[in-house]
């Protein structure tokens, strides 16, 4: 009999320091810098994010997601047979966030644990990589995390960046089904363009060389982000002969609300069949697609049975799709 990947379970966790467009206005004005709210929700949609405190890592925020995910799904630590980190902001060098995930939710049975690096396409990539090797037989049961503190590597000096990213956290058991769950996925990256999103610095020789701070050409990721996310969407529903049509929930990877207006719009789709949450988090890299999931989930708006199409796009440059049967 086939083997599939279901999503069983899902969570999500932000830290509680939240801080409004007014609060970033105040942050910059202390700098020199001048921003507003207007410019930022025209621009972008923002209205707040969330900020974690020093102490809090992406582990963290990993963790309690991840918590919410298994109890959603009926799992104990026990059950884990993979453990995926997608996360551009590692508490580390090394070792992974995923093993520093995987001690503290006290999961001892030495399932592979390791973190996935694609920038905000992370969490797409991470469950593809998932699907395969539950497709593939080895494991049942997978928890798949996108976890953030970008709040870490912003420039508070550089009013074009900061006030778009946030930190969270968001996570899915996926598990072995006789039926789909993941009807397909697409993955794609380019790195002709990697200098247009990028934290260009590295550790050598016990210091920081280059540039530890996040850099974009956003004009340039605005363009390149609303072409290839049609592509992709498109993409995926051909591999499942699918349509637009079927799509119950459009849940894109939220940077900017006028990129998820375009794609609603290039598919045809009205924008109450998307899932929207940036306005409330900001951007949070790999973790804004579980966390908008999450959030359509425990809302009650994402419900079984019905179709979603998941994608994401990001530093690299990497993008990707994955529909799912929920
Ligand atoms: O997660 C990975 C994917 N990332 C993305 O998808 C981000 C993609 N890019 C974007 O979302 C948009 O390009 C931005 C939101 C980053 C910028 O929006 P834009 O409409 O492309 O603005 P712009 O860069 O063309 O800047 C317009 C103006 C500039 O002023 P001048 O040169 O026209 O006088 C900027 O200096 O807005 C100015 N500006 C600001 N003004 C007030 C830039 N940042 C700010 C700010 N507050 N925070």
């Amino acid at each position: 009999m086939a083997r599939y990947a279901r999503i069983t379970g899902t969570g999500s966790s932000l830290p509680p320091r939240r801080l409004s467009n007014a609060d970033m206005v105040n942050e910059l004005a202390s700098r020199g810098l001048e921003t507003s709210n207007e410019w930022i929700v025209e621009r972008t949609g923002i209205q707040a994010r969330h900020f974690a405190d020093a102490g809090t890592f992406a582990s963290d925020l990993g963790t309690q997601a991840a918590q919410h995910a298994m109890e959603a799904a009926g799992i104990t630590a026990a059950d884990v047979d993979l453990l995926i980190v997608a996360t551009s902001t590692p508490d580390m060098v090394f070792p992974s966030t995923a093993t520093i995930v995987q001690r503290k939710l006290g999961i001892t049975n030495g399932c592979p644990a390791f973190d996935m690096q694609a920038v905000c396409s992370g969490f797409i990539y991470a469950l593809t990589v998932a699907d395969a090797m539950i497709r593939a037989g080895t494991v049942r049961h997978a928890l798949v995390i996108g976890a953030e503190v970008f709040s870490r590597i912003l420039d508070f000096n550089d009013r074009t960046t900061c006030v778009l990213f946030g930190d969270g956290a968001g996570a899915v058991v996926l598990s072995a089904s006789d039926t789909p769950g993941i009807v397909a996925t697409d993955m794609h990256a380019d790195g002709r363009h990697l200098d247009i999103l990028c934290v260009p610095g590295h550790v050598s020789g016990g210091q920081v060389t280059g540039e530890p701070l996040l850099r974009m050409d956003g004009q340039a990721v605005f363009k390149l982000a609303v072409g290839v996310l049609e592509e992709t969407a498109r993409a995926v529903l051909a591999k499942a002969d699918r349509t637009a049509a079927d799509i119950d929930w459009l849940i894109p990877h939220q940077a900017n609300i006028r990129i998820m207006n375009s794609t609603a719009r290039k598919l045809k789709l009205p924008m109450d069949k998307v899932i929207v949450t940036v306005d409330q988090h900001g951007n949070t890299s790999a973790a804004s697609i579980p966390l908008a999931l999450d959030h359509g989930v425990r809302s009650g708006r994402v419900q079984r049975g019905q179709t979603l199409l998941l994608e994401g796009v990001g530093g690299g440059f990497t993008w990707g799709a994955v529909l799912v049967d929920f």
